[in-house]
This record gives structure tokens, sequence and C-alpha cells, in this order.
């Protein structure tokens, strides 16, 4: 993946900024607030098409601008799926758009493919980057829907269907839940009506095991360049495993023997979507008397978990603060080889304040990897974090109040 040119306007606190952007690695210097993150979070914003740094997209748009009747806040970028100079070039701009509304504003979005609207689903996976921010140690000792959201963006990106899937089965399961309370609460005249369960099952299992079966190989093969990456990392010291939990397990449970489920190293690979599916409609089948007396979908992708595991130590649980970032970090590098493994294009790899906690090995090894990445943006406070060996191979942005210079 190769970003040309980069264009932002009314993006928080970025008012007008307009940039060629070279190939290699990029690192952006500058003080506190100035803006840094905010422009890893607009290049981001490109491959998922939704804020994932912000409570709500309205907290994009410049909220000087947004002072008026109408504030746009837009993002445009040129790019190509690689460098070769034969490949097309696309263009992408997202616009948010805050209105008066009444008494209020809202606010919605625009996407624009090569000059033509295209709806969220139809876009993501064009542009592929891959984000690392401190905050998102959360992915691995935060709440299971941090780890659910992270995965779903990264699939989101190369698995084509995948985020029309995710966001039909929410609706889905909103609609199913919405039966169940109807069918616990409600007799006489405003019962509802049970045969339409085997609907709402039939939908949220077909869309259900298409997201396991996804996550089940995604999961498997982030694993293993996980594993050799953290391996390297830690020179050597801890071994990484990623442990996929999902809500309803195609497999069935081990009998007989005491198993912490930690420990379980299994392999749901060889399992047939439609196997997926069937398993999924008869557990739903299982639980249709408890469902309806709770009112709500106890099982499926949307209660999945994924546990991160260093030398059989779960780390959401027990992880220091230096070894889950250290394990975050081999997750995006991984995730960069990923990407790269599924869609034959490197992603940009943009990576926040990522020296600032790093021993000196590791920043070593770090600034290794990144070399080979195609394009790279980096953010720091202090460039003197950087080897002066790496920095004569990079171009550096200085940024002061949202402004760029060279
Ligand atoms: N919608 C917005 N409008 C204007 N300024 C904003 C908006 N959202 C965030 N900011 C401000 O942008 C500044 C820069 O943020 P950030 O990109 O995180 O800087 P850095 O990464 O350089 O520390 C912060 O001071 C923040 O308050
Ligand atoms: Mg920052």
């Amino acid at each position: 993946m190769r970003l040309h040119h980069l264009s932002l306007t009314n993006f928080r606190s970025l008012t007008r900024l307009d940039v060629e952007v070279p190939t290699g690695t990029i690192v952006l210097v500058g003080d506190n607030a100035q803006g840094k993150t905010s422009v890893l979070e607009a290049i981001f914003m490109l491959a998922t098409l939704s804020a994932f740094n912000a409570e709500s997209e309205r907290e994009l748009v410049n909220f000087f601008a947004a002072r008026e009747p109408l504030a746009v806040a837009r993002i445009k970028a040129d790019f190509r799926h690689d460098d070769r100079p034969d490949t097309r070039l696309h263009h992408l701009e997202i616009r948010i758009i805050q209105e008066a509304n009444g008494g209020t504003s809202r606010v919605r979005k625009e996407i624009l493919l090569d000059g033509v609207k295209r709806k969220t689903n139809e876009v993501v996976g064009q542009f592929n980057a891959v984000l690392f921010l401190p905050q998102m140690m959360s992915i691995i000792d935060g709440s299971p829907s941090h780890r659910r959201r992270y995965l779903d963006l990264a699939l989101a990106q190369v698995t084509p269907g995948y985020s029309d899937a995710l966001a039909t089965y929410t609706r889905t399961l909103e609609q199913r839940n919405a039966l169940l309370k109807q069918l616990n609460t409600y007799t006489g005249p405003h019962a509802g009506d049970q045969t339409q369960l085997t609907y709402w099952d039939e939908q949220l299992t077909s869309l259900g095991a298409r997201l396991i079966h996804a996550r089940i190989h995604a999961i498997h093969e982030m694993e293993i360049l996980a594993a050799l990456t953290h391996r390297e990392l830690t020179q050597g010291r801890e071994v990484l495993r990623l442990n996929y939990q999902p809500a309803y397990d195609p497999l069935p449970p081990t009998h007989g023997q005491y198993q912490l489920k930690l420990d379980d190293p299994r392999d749901r690979t060889a399992l047939p979507l439609e196997q997926i599916q069937k398993g999924f409609a008869a557990a739903l089948q299982k639980l249709r008397r408890e469902e309806i007396a709770r009112g709500v979908t106890t099982i499926g992708p949307h209660r999945d978990e994924l546990r991160f595991l260093s030398n059989g130590v779960d780390l959401g649980t027990y992880g220091s603060r230096g070894q889950i970032r250290t394990a975050l970090l081999t997750l995006k590098l991984a995730e960069v080889h990923w990407m790269h493994q599924k869609t034959g294009h490197w992603p940009v790899l943009l990576l926040d304040e990522v020296l600032a906690e790093l021993d000196h090995q590791r920043r070593t090894d770090l600034l290794t990897r990144v070399s080979t990445c195609e394009q790279a943006l980096m953010t720091t406070t202090d460039l003197n974090l950087f080897a002066p060996d790496f920095v004569s191979h990079t171009q550096t942005w200085h940024i002061k109040e949202g402004r760029l210079s060279s």
C-alpha cells in the first residue's frame, strides 16, 4: 500500500493540512498536543472508515468550525495498492458532516471512492493500515469487547464480506433479542410468535458461523506469525499464544479430564462452515427456554473471547506493563505480515509514541522491522529516541499547532 497524498480539513485540530507522502519511513516530531496522533488517526480511518479513537464521529470535527451551522471534517487521500507506476491511483474522500437540525445538530458521513459515493462496507479493505496507539494495550488487558473490535477491524480490512456479515449479524441479534423479550414478557394477544424465532435463528447462525469461521482462521494464522516475532522481540524468553474462546464453541467440550481453559490448544481450523452453523443452530435450540426466560441471546460471536498467553500465563490478568506493551507490538507486527499474506500488499504501518517505553534492544529490533515496511509513519516528541543511523534513512516531519514542516 502506498499513500501518495494526504489532505485534511477541520479534522480535529488539523484545520488545513496538505502533504505529499514519500515512500519509506516518516517520523512525525512534535511536542504534546500538536496533532501527531490525529494525523495517524486520519490515515487509519481511510482503512476502517470508522473512528477508532473517538466515542463518536462528532469529536472528529474541529470544534471551532463546528460552531457554524454547517461544518465538514474532510480526509482526502490518493493511494495505490503497490508502488508500481502501472497500478491504478485511487482517490478516497471521507466527509464527516455536522449540520444544524432544529435546535441541535446531526452528524453524518459521506464516502467517495474515485469520485463515486459508496457505503462503508463497500470501501473497507480498499486501503490497508495497521495502527499502534499506546492506549490500545486495552486490547490485551481491557474488556473482551476491545478484543472483538480489534479482530473485527483487522478482518474487515482483508476478508471480503466480513464487514457486511458483521453489520447484518449485529442487526439480526438486536431483532432476535427483542423477540426473546417479547416472548417472555407478553401473553395473550401481544405474545410473540415462537415460530418467528426459527427464522431469526437461521439468520443468526448462518451469519454467526461465517464470523466464527473467519475468526478461527485469522487467529490461527496470526498466532503463527506472532509467535515468531515475539520470540525475537523477547530474545527467546517468551512464547506468545493467542487463545480463541468462542462463546459458541463448535468443538465439543473435552470430557473425562480436568483441563484449564487457558491451557487448551484446540485446533478448530479443520471445521467446515456448514458444521459450525449446524452446531450453532442446535446449541441455540437447546438454550431456547433459558434464552426466552432471560430475554437475551447468550452464545455467539458477540460474546467471543480471545486471550493472550506468554509462557502459559494470561497477560490480560497477570502481564506487566512492559510485557503487555511488547505483546501488543508483536500483535501489530504480526498483523502487518498477515495482511501482506492475505492481500499481497503491505499495509501502511502507523506507530504512535512506540519507542518511549521500550528498552534499547527492543527499540533497535523494532526499527529494523519498520524499515522493511513499504510505508510507515511513527510519531515522537523526541527524535533522540531514534538511532542516528535510522533517522538518516527516514523523512522527518515537524508538527506544531496542527501545521507541518519538513
Ligand atoms: N475536534 C477537535 N477540534 C479541535 N481540536 C481538537 C479536537 N479534538 C482534539 N483536539 C485537540 O487536538 C490537539 C492535538 O491532539 P493530538 O493529535 O492527540 O496531539 P499529539 O499526538 O501531538 O499529542 C489536542 O490538544 C486536542 O485537544
Ligand atoms: Mg499523541
